[in-house]
């Protein structure tokens, strides 16, 4: 049976685009949900992202009585995450749904793959770095960073695992790369473990 992945976007450009990381992992086999900070939703089509995943992006907290609820994670992925966010989520902040969700996943121990974008003048603040090593402490959360890794020349510096092609990459065992008829991508692999 399919798995279902949340995968939550908020205020910070994807430098591939979000669709695409969608795309990646449906055709890993996840049933993707997607859920968007409120300023996410200036940054990621919206439209493209429903049309893709055949549901509205989930924004705002579900009042008593209205909508449907979610299907059950298996996977939650946060990318990408802004500075704001992620002092959020490691401070628990929960005062936007997507925010107050990742919290929860928390709680029920849900596998969450944490991937932080700003640019290293705000990721130099000290409240990011504890709030670093907060996610570092949760058995749940793989935080997947690496802010002196190369970006896309078009984005502004940030993290390289906000791209699709570095987040979803294929990983052999042992964090080495190899693929081909006898090795087909294992793309997910290297979402829930990074090298
Ligand atoms: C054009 C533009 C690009 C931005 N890029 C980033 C970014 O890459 N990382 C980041 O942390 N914030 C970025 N911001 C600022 C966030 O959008 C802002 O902090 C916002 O409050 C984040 O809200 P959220 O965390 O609820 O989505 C950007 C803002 C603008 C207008």
């Amino acid at each position: 049976m399919a798995k279902t992945l949340y995968l939550v976007v908020s205020g910070a450009p994807a430098p591939e685009g979000v669709t695409d990381l969608v795309r990646r992992l449906q055709s890993d086999g996840y049933t993707v949900v997607c859920l968007s900070t409120p300023l996410g939703t200036r940054f990621h089509d919206l439209d493209e992202l429903e049309k893709l995943t055949g549901e509205p992006v989930r924004v705002e907290y579900r009042m008593p009585g209205t909508g449907k609820s979610l299907p059950p994670a298996d996977l939650v992925v946060a990318c990408p995450l802004t500075f704001n966010s992620v002092n959020k989520f490691a401070n628990g902040h929960a005062d936007n749904f997507a925010i107050g969700l990742l919290c929860e996943m928390v709680g029920y121990g849900v596998p969450t793959v944490v991937v932080p974008h700003c640019k290293p003048q705000l990721a130099a603040h000290p409240a990011f770095q504890r709030s670093l090593d907060t996610l570092r402490g949760i058995p749940a959360v793989t935080l997947m960073y690496d802010h002196d890794a190369p970006t896309n020349p078009a984005s502004p510096p940030g993290n390289a695992y906000t791209r699709p092609s570095a987040l979803c990459r294929s990983e052999a065992p042992g964090g080495r790369s190899r693929q081909g008829p006898d090795h087909p991508p294992r793309r997910f692999q290297c979402v829930v473990r990074p090298p």
